[in-house]
């Protein structure tokens, strides 16, 4: 049976205190020895995650499929792929995570569905089946000729052959992903029904896939139209009305002035995935200068009312560089894509430690910075542990590989023969198994698993100020260290990193609320010393520290 959440998981906003974790169902724990991550294996995981901090955990699709695309080509929306588990399965999922105080994001595919949906099936079939309007068709394959490939490295246009429905149909993705047709309203109230269904079954909220190109228009790129916002709004309206504190996070992959807009003045989504920001934490990491961070926060910050950005290092996909000058990807490619076979679309298919040399402190100091910035964190799974890639897999299947929980040819991950597993292991021996796992790391003193959990920690402890949206950049001329103030109602957070490879001073002016008895949270022993409203100290390589200082009272009325 469906669950309701208790009441406290819902109320306020919650998702702007909360730690989200990524997971891809299919790799993370296989409970039934067939090779293949499921519903039941998270669920058996929940109390790791609990321990680590994570508040919420966004589930990859687990609806029927094909698998040509992760699950994002859905042939049936309203039931569990019979290997991930069943519906009692979710629910049982859902609930163990909320009595544990943990919420449960899935992912909303609303753009396209697989060319195997009944759907499509009966449309191409049937030119007079009322599916057959579901999908967009051409006899030239010409139409929307604006609109740009997304997946280049694999398809060459938008529109494919069909044979047996003797026409072109649109995809905006993989050819095995169909485009729905949203000028088509039934297409428009199946959608909202979907949603609904998996809300009613107890789910917190989505990750809106694909958002900007529901709708298209001859002429246009057919991106982020008006009615592309209209719709979502329908269905932040029906969610507002039906299942209160409930959420939705756009995969909105644009520009800043492109992404904006989908807060929606606090009527559509109300968290929005920073995609601009995240190659360039990257570059300004390479390049030792926070100059391009402090930019694009400027021009991003503070979200609007109530909502507020996603931030991530990692995910399942590429790290984009679409929204990168052709010098500023070059120089990424440069940086971090020296191996050929790291380059995909746009980016670059790499885990965060491969990305960083499997430099604990790197990862930890990144994974500090995106805890640190007034937003929603998104870890990616495995990263807490420091976890690598295989460049031999294909597409971006080699940054989904099995989840390490402990050594040994399977990774603990599930007990059948690893030929038999959904992908094989990491097999590079600086993150393999034997050196990067679950129960290689917990509990032993200094491990990157400890110190990622010692940040969680930290960061829930300090929720309340952590969670304001106020943000502060500090001035620091010259260097390469990437300051800021995150002004809470008890404390202000003063949260430095040092992105380069040197030891570095910093000296600022602090401003007046700078009082006496700063505490640096995370126990490092003592970097910084503050004298007079100014701050004075030294940063190791790649070094970093949150200060805490309690709000000096406000003088009385006179
Ligand atoms: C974005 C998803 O993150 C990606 O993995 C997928 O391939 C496309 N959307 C198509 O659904």
């Amino acid at each position: 049976m469906a669950s309701e959440p208790p009441p406290s998981l819902r109320t306020g906003s919650w998702f702007r205190s909360v730690v989200f974790y990524e997971i891809p169902v299919r790799s993370f724990f296989d409970s039934n020895g067939d090779g293949i991550g499921d519903l039941p294996g998270v669920t058996a995981k929940l109390d790791y995650l609990g321990r680590l901090g994570v508040g919420a955990i966004w589930l990859l699709p687990f609806y029927v499929s094909p698998w040509r695309d992760e699950g994002y080509d859905i042939s049936d929306h309203y039931a569990i792929h019979p290997k991930l588990g069943t519906v009692d399965d979710f629910d049982r999922l859902v609930e163990e995570a909320h009595r544990r105080g943990i919420r449960v994001l899935g992912d909303y595919v609303a753009n396209h569905v697989s060319t195997d949906h009944p759907w499509f099936q009966e449309a191409r079939r049937d030119r007079s089946s009322p599916y057959r309007a579901w999908f967009l068709w051409s006899d030239t394959g010409t139409e929307f000729s604006r609109v740009r490939v997304i997946f280049r490295d694999e398809e060459t246009s938008n529109w494919s052959w069909d044979e047996v429905a003797g026409q072109y149909y649109f995809h905006r993705f993989f050819a095995s992903q169909a485009d729905l047709n949203y000028d088509a309203p039934a297409v428009r109230a199946e959608m909202i029904r979907y949603a609904r269904f998996w809300l009613g079954r107890g789910l917190d909220g989505f990750r809106c896939d694909a958002v900007p190109y529901l709708f298209k228009r001859e002429g246009t790129r057919s991106q982020s139209l008006p009615e592309v916002h209209q719709f979502f709004r329908e269905v932040r309206a029906m969610m507002d009305r039906e299942f209160p504190g409930t959420v939705l996070v756009a995969e909105a992959n644009q520009s800043v002035p492109e992404t904006i807009p989908y807060f929606g003045e606090g009527r559509e989504f109300q968290m929005v995935m920073h995609f601009p920001l995240m190659p360039n934490l990257f570059l300004a990491l390479g390049e030792e200068d926070p100059r391009r961070i402090v930019h694009v926060l400027r021009a991003t910050l503070p979200a609007p009312g109530g909502t507020s950005w996603a931030y991530f290092l990692r995910n399942h996909d590429e790290v984009t560089g679409e929204h990168l000058s052709e010098d500023e990807r070059e120089m990424m490619l440069w940086l971090y894509g020296r191996d050929p076979r790291a380059v995909l679309n746009h980016g670059l298919r790499r885990r965060l430690a491969p990305m960083l040399d499997g430099d604990d402190d790197r990862v930890e100091m990144m994974t500090a910075l995106l805890l640190g910035l007034p937003g929603a964190p998104y870890l990616y799974y495995g990263d807490e542990i420091g976890m690598g890639d295989r460049l031999d897999l294909p597409d971006r299947d080699g940054v989904r590989t099995p989840m390490q929980w402990s050594e040994g040819p399977t990774a603990g991950f599930s007990t059948a023969s690893p030929d038999r597993l959904v992908r094989p292991i990491v097999s590079d021996p600086r993150f393999a198994p034997s050196v990067r796992s679950v129960a290689g790391e917990e509990g032993r003193d200094g491990s990157l698993l400890e110190r990622v959990r010692a940040l969680l920690s930290v960061r829930n402890e300090r929720a309340e100020t952590f969670s304001s949206p106020l943000y502060d950049a500090l001035e620091l001329p010259g260097s390469p260290v990437f300051g800021f103030v995150r002004p809470g109602p008890a404390e202000h957070i003063l949260c430095l990193y040092n992105l380069s490879r040197s030891e570095v001073e910093v000296q600022a002016r602090l401003p007046a609320w700078s009082a006496p008895h700063p505490t640096e949270l995370l126990g490092h022993e003592r970097r910084l010393t503050v004298t007079e409203g100014a701050l004075r100290g030294r940063l190791p390589p790649y070094g970093f520290a949150w200060v805490g200082f309690p709000r000096v009272p406000d003088p009385p009325p006179p």
